[in-house]
């Protein structure tokens, strides 16, 4: 499929979507969401496909946030709209099955900040910046940012951010345990790419039951999440990749997973 504000990549069965409105600091108007929904529609669809990195055009912005001069004229209707639009996006990324990197190359405010939440984790430019300035702009987040920040660095911390609308560089977001690692600028692809390989070896049913037992369990209490990691052991067990996980093991050698999900 031809994207104008997108691009999207797949080899070895690691996609990268690529924002890519470089002049506007891959801003998010409604025509790069709408792309980002369809191509995120296509990843899901693909089961060839085992991790999913996101990154920008460019080397100043990975995401400088929602696109203000479409923003500017919206009366509360379209406004929330627009934040429902621009969520359910969000909301597609965050429920992938697989396993999706943010690769911050440079700004990831407001929107940015909101899209990186949704990925399981993020790596970052040594200068990237990352933060919620909408309250500058008299706004506040929209696109999950007061959920998903306060969940992931606590609530005292994530509402200074907000209320400040302070931007912050890459070291402090790590500090605040926002980012995983942060790499120099051109090796930023290097380091995404070595972590998402190492992912895409391992067995699809596991990584899956991973990442649906960590963000089913966060939703509810400790007992409740327990019991969704049984299950999803149990389902693991009986799958082709533990077979052969553990027989390798046995047989001291180096599994070969063959990537069903069965
Ligand atoms: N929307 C639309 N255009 C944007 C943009 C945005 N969020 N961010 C940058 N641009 C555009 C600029 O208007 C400029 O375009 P022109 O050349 O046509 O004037 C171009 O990108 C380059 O930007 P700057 O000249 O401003 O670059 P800079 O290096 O001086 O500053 C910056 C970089 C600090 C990131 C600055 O651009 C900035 O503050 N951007 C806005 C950040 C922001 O407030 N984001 C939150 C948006 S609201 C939101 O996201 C709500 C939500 O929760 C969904």
């Amino acid at each position: 499929m031809d994207f104008e504000n997108i691009i999207v990549e797949n080899t070895e069965g690691i996609a990268t979507i690529t924002f890519n409105r470089p002049k506007a600091l891959n801003a998010l108007n409604s025509a790069l969401l709408e792309e980002v929904s369809q191509a995120l529609d296509g990843v899901a669809a693909n089961e060839d496909i085992r991790v999913l990195v996101l990154t920008g055009a460019g080397d100043k912005a990975f995401v400088a946030g929602a696109d203000i001069k479409e923003l500017a004229s919206l009366n509360a209707l379209q406004a929330k709209r627009f934040a429902q639009k621009g969520q359910a996006v969000i909301n597609k990324i965050a429920a992938l099955p697989i396993p999706v990197i943010a690769a911050v190359n440079g700004y990831a405010l407001g929107g940015g900040t909101e899209m990186a939440l949704a990925c399981d984790f993020i790596y970052a430019a040594d200068s990237a910046n990352m933060g919620l300035p909408e309250t500058t702009l008299g706004l506040i987040p929209g696109f999950g940012g007061t959920q998903r920040l306060s969940r992931l660095i606590g609530p005292n911390r994530a509402k200074e951010l907000i209320y400040t609308g302070k931007i912050i560089p890459a070291i402090e977001a790590q500090a605040l345990g926002l980012i995983n690692q942060i790499c120099g600028a051109d090796f930023l692809m290097d380091a995404v790419m070595k972590t998402a390989r190492t992912m895409a070896a391992k067995g699809k049913v596991s990584l899956r039951a991973a990442k649906e037992a960590v963000n089913s369990g966060l939703d509810t209490d400790l007992t409740t999440g327990l019991k969704i990691e049984q299950d999803a052991f149990a389902i693991c067990m009986v799958s082709e990749d533990a077979a052969e996980g553990t027989r390798a093991f046995i047989e001291k050698r180096s599994p070969v997973f063959k990537g069903r999900l069965s």
